[in-house]
C-alpha cells in the first residue's frame, strides 16, 4: 500500500474559480530548485518564474538580455520542485514580438523543456495575435500590463503607469482584449488602485497587482525583494517579510572569521 499523499496541483481552473469565490491568489517569483521548494511547501498558489531573473539572479540592469534557453533553465529547476503551484513562466525580450510563428515556437520549446503550466507576456492588443496563436495551441496564457519592464526604453523610467486618461482607457482596452483572446489572468503592475479596482471588477478572469493596490484578485511580489536579499531597493508598494541580506551577510562573516581564526571545523565536525 503506498502511503504517498498526492497533492492537488493548482490549474488555471483553480485561479479562475477562485477569483469567483472571491478568494485571493497569492503569487511570487522563485527561479531555482531550493527556493522553490520553500515557496511550494508555504502553501503558494502561483509561481512566476519572470524574466526578473535578469535582474536578480544576472545583475542586468534590465529584464531585455534574458533569452530563452536561460528562462527555460530557471524554469526546468522550478519546475521539478513545485508539486502543487501553477507554474508560470514569462516570455523573453525578443522571443515574441517579432510574429506570431516565432512566439508560438518560444512558447511551445517553454512548455515542452521545462514541464511549465502556462506563459506570460508583456502588451494588449499589439501582441493580440501572439497571444491568439499560442492560446489556440492549448498553451495557457497570461497578460501584463501597465508598467511592463520589457518596454523600459520606450517609458524612460519605472514609475507609476497609466495615470493619466488616454493610458488608462488604452489598458481598459487591452485588458478586455486579454481577456476576449482567452487569457486566464492579467498582471496589473504599478498602476493606480482605481484603475486596478475598475479593471479588476470589470474582467470575470483574475487580475494579480504589484503596486496596483488591494483590490486585485491576487498579488504577486519578486522573491528577492520581498525577503530583502535586495538591500535598498524599497519601492511604497514592497512589504519586505524579512531581512536576509544582514542575516546572510551575518552568517557569512561569521564563518570567514571562525575559518581564519581556526575555530571550523571543530574537532566534532571532522572524520
Ligand atoms: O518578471 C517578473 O518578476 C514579473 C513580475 C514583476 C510580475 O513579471
Amino acid at each position: 500500500m503506498s502511503v504517498h499523499k498526492e497533492v492537488k496541483r493548482i490549474t488555471t481552473h483553480t485561479v479562475q474559480e477562485m477569483k469567483t469565490r472571491g478568494e485571493k491568489i497569492a503569487m511570487l517569483t522563485a527561479y531555482d530548485y531550493s527556493m522553490a521548494a520553500v515557496v511550494d511547501a508555504s502553501g503558494m498558489d502561483i509561481i512566476l518564474v519572470g524574466d526578473s531573473a535578469s535582474n536578480v539572479m544576472a545583475g542586468h540592469e534590465t529584464t531585455l538580455p534574458i533569452t530563452l534557453d536561460q528562462m527555460i533553465y530557471h524554469a526546468s529547476a522550478v519546475v521539478r520542485a513545485a508539486k502543487r503551484a501553477l507554474v508560470v513562466v514569462d516570455l523573453p525580450f525578443g522571443t515574441y514580438q517579432g510574429n506570431s510563428k516565432e512566439a508560438l515556437n518560444s512558447a511551445i520549446r517553454i512548455m515542452k523543456e521545462s514541464g511549465a503550466h502556462a506563459v506570460k507576456l508583456e502588451g494588449g492588443i499589439e501582441i493580440a495575435e501572439s497571444v491568439s496563436r499560442i492560446l489556440t495551441a492549448g498553451i495557457p496564457v497570461m497578460g501584463h500590463l501597465g508598467l511592463t519592464p520589457q518596454s523600459i526604453y520606450k517609458f524612460g523610467t519605472y514609475t507609476v503607469r497609466a495615470k493619466e486618461d488616454a493610458e488608462a482607457a488604452k489598458l481598459k482596452e487591452d485588458a478586455l482584449k486579454l481577456q476576449e483572446l482567452g487569457c486566464f489572468g492579467i498582471v496589473l503592475e504599478k498602476i493606480p488602485a482605481q484603475l486596478a479596482k475598475e479593471v479588476s471588477e470589470s474582467l470575470l478572469i483574475p487580475t494579480i497587482g504589484i503596486g496596483a493596490g488591494q483590490h486585485c484578485d491576487g498579488q504577486v511580489l519578486v522573491i528577492h525583494d520581498m525577503l530583502g536579499i535586495n538591500k535598498g531597493f524599497k519601492p511604497r508598494f514592497l512589504r519586505q517579510y524579512a531581512n536576509l541580506y544582514d542575516t546572510m551577510n551575518g552568517a557569512i562573516e561569521n564563518y570567514v572569521s571562525d575559518v581564519k581564526g581556526r575555530e571550523f571545523p571543530n574537532e566534532k565536525e571532522q572524520y
